[in-house]
């Protein structure tokens, strides 16, 4: 299970130190949530409050996973990855040319993620999919964090996992299965199961004791 804190969850007053707190009790990587008030109807941050983590991400090589639920997501790209991020993911739904937008994150150095929100059927990234390295599926609509779970994300994680069979290794050729929303010790074995590989977190990892929350993580893949 790669565990990625979703930092909008943190308290902003003192970022560094709070996201410090998760990646010392082992989060793998920092999961950036952009949001732009048009794509979703919440406005977040962006490439400033990034810069702020960059100095804490590569003194521990912390890979900066950034979810972009913004439209017009080209418009950025150079921006984040001269911002070091590792993953860059846009969504399905604000790409109307995706296959140029996973291109163009490729040429930037950077590994290429699609999100696609609750209603949007997987069948969207057939045709992209051998392009890319990681797909989001979104367990709640995106926007605000501190929702619930939408039940059938599992079953969508074990369908694109089926989909992207045909590869077995992530990372060589089978691209990583990442869910996003709601994610909790309660329901990530499930996941597990269900053939996601990297889960963001905000909530269940920066409400209370960072430490323990991710240690309920491990505990949950050890069950
Ligand atoms: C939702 C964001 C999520 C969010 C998750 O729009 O993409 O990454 O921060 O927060 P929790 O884990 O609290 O649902
Ligand atoms: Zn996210």
């Amino acid at each position: 299970m790669t565990l990625a804190p979703s930092v909008l969850a943190a308290d902003f007053g003192r970022l560094e130190a709070h996201a410090r707190e998760a990646i010392d009790a082992g989060a793998d990587w920092l999961h950036i949530d952009v949001m732009d008030g048009h794509f979703v109807p919440n406005i977040s941050f962006g490439v400033p409050v990034m810069r702020g983590l960059r100095a804490l991400a590569d003194e521990t090589d912390t890979p900066f996973d950034v979810h972009l639920m913004i439209e017009e997501p080209d418009r950025y790209l150079e921006d984040f990855a001269e911002a070091g991020a590792s993953v860059i993911t846009v969504h399905q739904e604000a790409c109307p040319h995706l296959h140029r937008t996973v291109q163009a994150i490729h040429a930037l150095g950077c590994r290429a993620g699609v999100a696609v929100n609750p209603a949007t059927p997987l069948v969207m990234l057939e045709d992209v999919l051998g392009d890319l390295d990681l797909v989001l599926v979104m367990s709640v609509n995106p926007g605000f964090g501190g929702q619930s779970f939408i039940p059938g994300s599992t079953d969508k994680v074990r369908r694109l996992r089926q989909m992207t069979s045909g590869a077995q290794t992530a990372g060589a050729g089978r691209p990583l299965i990442e869910v996003d929303g709601g994610v909790s010790p309660d329901n990530a074995r499930a996941l597990l199961d269900a053939g996601a590989d990297v889960f963001v977190a905000g909530s269940a990892v920066f409400r209370g004791d960072v430490a323990e929350n991710v240690a309920a993580f491990r505990r949950a893949e050890m069950r």
